[in-house]
């Protein structure tokens, strides 16, 4: 593991990000709402600019976990995405990513989706993992969410174990 110099703490506030995106036919499935696939490409790009901005280092996803498709964002519609940090260990990084549409003509918003990813920095030179600065935890809520992501962790790195043993 590559070790990072800059050890200073970064804020939620400091990486956290939110994509605004106008659906157009071209991203609809056949039902005329935006496609899975293309929501998911959204939320990876999303949260990578989390881990990035967080890191300051080159970020790989290693995992990209629960995504609830809770309602359909139809053409025309806005898809909001929000992403923020959880959680940072030595390398890695979790980032939960929120969905959000919005009617353009009423104002009218709705929760449509929700994902954590983790991403894991890397060194720029030796491609290997390397140590990211410290999360400050600021809010009641952002301390809430930390908890639950240590519990998430977990139970992904068990996933982890038990995939790479099969
Ligand atoms: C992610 C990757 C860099 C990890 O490398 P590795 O040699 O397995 O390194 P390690 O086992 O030391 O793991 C490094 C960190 O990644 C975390 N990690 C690796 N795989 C993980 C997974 N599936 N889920 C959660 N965390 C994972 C480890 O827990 C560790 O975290 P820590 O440093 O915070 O403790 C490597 O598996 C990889 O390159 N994967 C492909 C990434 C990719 O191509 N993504 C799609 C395009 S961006």
């Amino acid at each position: 593991m590559t070790p990072e110099p800059q050890r200073e703490g970064r804020r939620v506030a400091d990486s956290a990000t939110e994509m605004t995106q106008l659906v157009l036919p071209q991203h609809a499935n056949v039902h005329g709402s935006l496609l899975g696939g293309t929501v998911m490409h959204w939320v990876d790009l999303a949260a990578a600019i989390v881990a990035n901005r967080h890191s300051r280092r080159p970020v790989v996803t290693a995992a990209f976990d629960e995504m609830a498709f809770l309602a359909p964002v139809m053409v025309g519609q806005v898809a909001l995405i929000h992403a923020r940090m959880t959680l940072v260990d030595k390398s890695s990084m979790e980032i939960r990513v929120d969905v959000v549409s919005e009617d353009v003509l009423t104002g009218e918003r709705r929760k449509t989706g929700t994902a954590f990813v983790t991403f894991v920095a890397l060194d720029p030179v030796t491609r290997r993992p390397s140590t990211v600065p410290p999360l400050v935890l600021e809010s009641a809520e952002e301390k809430a969410e930390h908890v639950r992501a240590l519990e998430r962790r977990r139970l992904r790195l068990e996933r982890r174990k038990a995939h790479t043993q099969n």
